[in-house]
């Protein structure tokens, strides 16, 4: 019986889930796949901390030659993080002859060209599905369950510390400050969050959803991107009075002129599939022309459900599955059609604005007066008594869908207003074209 020998690079959280998998689970996999998979390295700067697991001897090395040079290891985990030095360790790997198992959005997202060409050329493969929503088989679903659909579009709950802090100011009123606070003391959230909570880890996972399902080449950091730090508990409570909730959405929607990718606080209806996910938990819904919506549901981070993720692509890519996917994806193929991104001024969609204003005649008109002005139609109002000083009003007005450039200008126009005593606060509202 022939081995298949693993090498794990990056010892900490997600990789020591990975080898409680693959020490622990060695002879159920093998019943199950009728694969030796034997994890016969594990490579870290730190190789002294206790990660409470017994590990067989000689197993850990602070020497990364001893996997590339290895050559009875075929397949390399990356589970090191960031760009550099995964991106140099990643050709590494490629260039002595190893298929590449990672969890690294950040690095797919910002060097996934060259390395998916650098894993062609070698006759090689990468498997990533624990990059998007940890524990979710969604890319597989992308890639294998979904192939005779068109997909059409994609809403996704893909930060799980976002959701948790928004779930957090829904369900105990909490301000956002405080709800960052809860989720840095129960794990969800690191003592810098601002990636989870500025959009980034969003919009990373959405460019590689988007060339996964459309064959969308964007960067990451021209996708329009707005973090839940733009969310305060008022717009929470107006959310629920207007029957809805808010959620972090990741959206690709395919249209006529080209695919809207875009991550925002968005307003969706109390009784759509993903304002009912809370907590951690991440989501996709996609609508295939065929299939119509499929909902997904699972935990997008944390040890467990990550190295869940990694293992089933370290056992796909033993049993050879993951090299028949990978030669049909064509992930970042130089000469796969891509569809055109509609620049971020014309993706459409409504809005919610919540802005203070000073309590007067004549306000309202204005404000209607100048997004009229743009060609945005106002589907309602509300107003409230600002909390802050009593002669001052807070104004809430959903908008028609409109592109994103007029609403934008209307906004800048808004706050330049003599009776605007605050920036407005600018939310999406649906998801462009879909039904959430
Ligand atoms: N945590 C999650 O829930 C989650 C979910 C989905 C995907 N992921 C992805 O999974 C990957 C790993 O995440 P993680 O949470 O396990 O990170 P982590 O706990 O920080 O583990 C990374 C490990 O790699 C080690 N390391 C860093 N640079 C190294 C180098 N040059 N050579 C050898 N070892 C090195 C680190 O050592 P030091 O600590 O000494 O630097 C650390 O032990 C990341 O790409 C992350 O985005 C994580």
């Amino acid at each position: 019986m022939q081995k298949i020998g693993v090498g794990l690079v990056g010892f900490g959280t997600i990789g020591t889930g990975v080898a409680r998998i693959l020490l622990g689970k060695r002879e159920e996999i093998f019943r199950r796949t009728g694969q030796r998979i034997e994890l016969l390295k594990i490579c870290d700067k730190d190789i002294t901390t206790d990660r409470g697991i017994d590990l067989p001897e000689g197993i850990l090395t602070d020497n990364l030659s001893e996997i590339t040079d290895n050559p009875e290891i075929s397949i390399v985990i990356e589970l090191i993080g960031g760009l550099e030095p995964a991106r140099t360790f990643v050709l590494k790997f490629l260039e002595a002859g190893k298929n590449v198992v990672t969890a690294n959005k950040a690095l797919l997202a910002n060097h996934g060209p060259e390395l998916f060409d650098a894993a062609r050329r070698r006759g090689r493969t990468i498997a990533f599905e624990a990059s998007v929503c940890g524990g979710i088989p969604i890319l597989s679903s992308i890639a294998t369950s979904l192939q005779a659909n068109r997909i059409e579009s994609i809403n996704a709950i893909v930060n799980g510390t976002s959701n948790f802090i928004l779930s957090r100011m829904e369900s105990d009123g909490a301000d956002y400050a405080d709800a960052v606070c809860q989720a840095q003391n129960l794990g969800y959230a690191e003592a810098n969050p601002s990636m989870d909570v500025d959009g980034t880890d969003a919009v990373q996972k959405l460019t590689i959803l988007a060339q996964l399902a459309f064959g969308a080449v964007a960067s990451w950091k021209e996708i329009p991107r707005t973090g839940i730090d733009s969310v305060s508990a008022v717009d929470i409570e107006f959310a629920k009075k207007l029957g809805k909730r808010i959620r972090l959405l990741a959206t690709a929607s395919r249209g006529e002129n080209g695919l809207a990718l875009k991550v925002s606080p968005t307003l969706i209806p109390e009784s759509a599939p993903l304002a009912k996910v809370r907590d951690a938990f991440n989501a996709v819904e996609i609508i295939g022309d065929f299939v119509g919506p499929v909902f997904y549901q699972g935990l997008g981070a944390g040890e467990r459900p990550t190295a869940s993720a990694v293992c089933s692509d370290v056992i796909d890519t033993a049993v050879g599955r993951t090299a028949l996917t990978f030669g049909a994806v064509r992930m970042w193929a130089a000469d796969r059609p891509a569809l055109p991104l509609l620049p971020s001024s014309e993706i459409v969609g409504g809005a919610y604005l919540r802005m203070t204003v000073r309590d007067q005649p004549g306000v309202v008109a204005e404000i209607a007066g100048i997004l009229g002005r743009h060609n945005i139609s106002i589907a309602s109002m509300l107003q409230a008594e600002a909390a802050e000083q009593s002669d001052s009003a807070c104004l809430i007005i959903l908008t028609h869908p409109a592109p994103e450039g007029a609403l934008g200008t209307a906004v800048e126009e808004l706050d330049c207003l003599e009776f605007n005593l605050a920036k407005t606060v600018r939310l999406a509202v649906g998801a462009p074209d879909t039904a959430v």
